[in-house]
């Protein structure tokens, strides 16, 4: 079988981390053209040290680029916090930085990771790469206003971001969307030929509970053992300590859906908006899933509403059962 080529975009983040790990010893399924960072869960700094230490710890040979340090315009005017989030001197703010894995000693490309995807995709056959983005569309929102014949190079984006049902930032907007909707909403208008996304819904549909974080660990080799760690994270935090909450891997169902699409449920045709009014519901996706009998408009992505999650624990554990034999 062919492998796909995909760039993934990450704003790492644990599930970011768990995401590039599985991507990077799926070596017979994917030929990962590079990884582009953004500000996102933390600073562009951190996102992409903590995505340099991901890449080590995997055995390197991925390139990592930088991207965009600010969303689009949310902050020009108070919507967003003007400074990205980052430790202030002197208080180590937890699990920013992603401390269960050593420091980095790679460094990013040179090349800023707009400017690489802009060539990249200018080289490539039509309709020849997916782009997996798990972090905000700041990176892609630039690259198609620079460029918008990148367009048709892209075989489909699996992007984790949004809810129909949920939201985790406000109550009706996922984070990913919200730290730049404007972003999403310009990717949304871009003309992208096959678009799923992978939202709030069924990524709460795949949680993880302490016993699936052990089936982890029990698998045995350094790359699981990191990956639970990384995982536990959660049970943790100041925030949820002695709280009944499961580990929710968001991103890790895009990989997953690429190895076994059966793993997301619920798959239907939608129209995509972006709320961008700078309201209570900022940032929100709304999906016309009822063919744009609602809203008037055609479909513009596919939506799924639902996963499996047995199906998506045992692909995690599979995957990282590969580890061992593939000398990561
Ligand atoms: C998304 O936001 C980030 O915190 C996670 O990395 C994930 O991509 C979930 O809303
Ligand atoms: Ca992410």
């Amino acid at each position: 079988m062919e492998k796909r080529k995909i760039i993934i975009d990450v704003d790492t983040g644990h599930d970011d981390a768990i995401a590039i790990m599985m991507a990077m010893l799926c070596k017979d399924e994917f030929d990962i053209l590079g990884i582009a960072t953004v500000n996102g869960n933390v600073c562009l700094d951190y996102t992409t040290e903590n995505t340099l230490r991901v890449v080590e710890f995997m055995g390197g040979g991925v390139p990592v680029y930088r991207g965009c340090e600010y969303p689009l315009v949310a902050c020009m005017y108070g919507k967003r916090p003007t400074l990205p989030k980052k430790d202030k001197p002197g208080e180590k703010t937890h699990g920013w930085l992603l401390d269960e894995l050593p420091k980095a000693t790679i460094a990013p490309e040179s090349q800023d990771a707009v400017t690489w995807y802009v060539d990249t995709l200018m080289a490539a056959e039509d309709e020849s790469i997916t782009l997996v983005p798990v972090g905000p569309l700041t990176n892609l929102a630039h690259v198609f206003q620079i460029e918008p014949r990148t367009v048709k190079k892209i075989k489909e984006v699996i992007c984790m971001g949004g809810g129909y049902k949920y939201g985790n930032t406000n109550p009706l907007s996922e984070y990913n969307i919200w730290v730049d909707p404007e972003a999403a909403e310009i990717v949304m208008r871009a003309g992208i030929k096959k678009f799923t996304w992978v939202p709030l819904d069924a990524c709460y549909a795949s949680y993880m509970t302490k016993d699936d974080v052990q089936r982890i660990r029990d698998i045995g080799n350094r790359v699981a053992d990191a990956a639970a760690d990384i995982i536990s994270f959660i049970w943790s935090h100041p925030k949820f300590i002695g709280k009944d909450v499961n580990s929710i891997v968001f991103d890790a169902l895009c990989i997953s859906y690429m190895l076994d699409s059966s793993v997301l449920k619920t798959i239907v045709p939608a129209h995509c908006t972006v709320d961008n009014g700078g309201g209570i519901a900022d940032g929100q996706t709304m999906f016309d899933i009822f063919n744009g009998r609602i809203g008037g408009e055609a479909p513009n992505c596919y939506v799924a509403l639902d996963s499996d999650r047995e199906k998506f624990l045992d692909i995690v554990c599979e995957v990282m059962s590969k580890a061992k034999e593939a000398g990561v």
